[in-house]
């Protein structure tokens, strides 16, 4: 009998705490979200423009699997490691060779023509992360934009 109404009572206060917890959340979630994110800005450099996070979504949709997550390089051996290569102590490339390599690709070389899958203006994006990267102030890591900060009041 009595372990009876010891279980019952720890299912009545886990359910508590439970109800608790839900009401509470719309609260306290928007404000703990946003203080991190903030936190992590200041140590991380992870805040982007639109245009930059773009470049990152694609990024790690089509060129991951051959050029490196955050674009580090070292997967592909016969593909470089682009941030040496739009680096003007690397290789220099300009922007409208980058956009042109990644339209067209150099299939007899194993860099794929990306031209149906994406237009000028992701390429272009493409090429914002990457320079980024190359020049060293956007962190390894998922960026984020100043609206990903904002609470969220709704
Ligand atoms: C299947 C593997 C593969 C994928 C996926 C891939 N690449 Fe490449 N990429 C290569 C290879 C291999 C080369 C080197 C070609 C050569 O030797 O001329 C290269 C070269 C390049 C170059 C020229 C760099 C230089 O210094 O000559 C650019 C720019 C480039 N890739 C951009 C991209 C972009 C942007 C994406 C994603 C949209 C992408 N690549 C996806 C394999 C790949």
């Amino acid at each position: 009998m009595r372990n009876k109404h010891v279980v019952r009572g720890a299912v009545v206060g886990s359910w508590l705490a439970v109800a608790a917890s839900v009401m509470w959340a719309p609260h306290l979630l928007p404000g703990s979200v946003t203080a991190a994110a903030i936190r992590d800005t200041s140590r991380d450099s992870l805040l982007v423009p639109e245009s930059i996070y773009q470049g990152w979504k694609w990024w790690h949709v089509y060129c991951y699997r051959c050029h490196g997550e955050d674009a580090i390089g070292g997967i592909n051996p016969a593909a470089p490691d682009l941030r040496w290569a739009l680096s003007p102590s690397g290789a220099n490339f300009p922007r409208d060779s980058f956009v042109n390599t990644a339209l067209n690709g150099r299939a007899a070389k194993g860099m794929p023509s990306w031209k149906v899958l994406l237009d000028t203006s992701a390429i272009a994006e493409l090429y914002l992360y990457v320079k980024a990267r190359s020049d060293g102030w956007l962190k390894p890591g998922r960026p984020h934009r100043a609206s990903d900060l904002q609470t969220k009041s709704q």
